[in-house]
């Protein structure tokens, strides 16, 4: 789950739609709470240690558009790792509630 991980932030990284939002951000420590927050989010064991996701983006100006562009990115990883379409579908539906936390109004 780490190269899934480790990939995905490579994508991000490499996105020009988003990339300037990780400009300052510390990316190692980034990567240890999405590895947490994915293990505890799919029955652990594992505790996230990183904020609830409205504090971590909170004054961001994060976009739906900028959010829509991450997830492509994720998908891109998942494809790549040829995750099934089945689990693929799980985790989008995961994600998708936490737009309302991210995306500023
Ligand atoms: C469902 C989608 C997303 C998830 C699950 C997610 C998850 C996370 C997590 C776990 C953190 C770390 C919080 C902490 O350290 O306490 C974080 C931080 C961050 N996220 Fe997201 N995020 C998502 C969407 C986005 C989007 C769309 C953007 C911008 C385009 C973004 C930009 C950032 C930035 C810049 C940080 C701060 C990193 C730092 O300063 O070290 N996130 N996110």
């Amino acid at each position: 789950m780490v190269a899934v991980v480790d990939d995905f932030v490579a994508n991000v990284a490499a996105d020009k739609r988003i990339n300037g939002f990780f400009a300052r951000a510390d990316i190692p420590r980034l990567k240890r709470r999405l590895v947490q927050q994915i293990c505890a989010g799919t029955g652990g064991p594992c505790l996230y240690q990183g904020q609830d996701m409205k504090t971590a983006h909170a004054g961001m100006g994060i976009r739906k558009v900028h959010f829509t562009a991450l997830v492509q990115d994720l998908q891109k990883t998942l494809r790549k790792f040829k995750v099934p379409m089945r689990e693929q579908k799980e985790l989008l539906a995961i994600l998708g509630p936490m737009q309302k936390d991210i995306v500023a109004h």
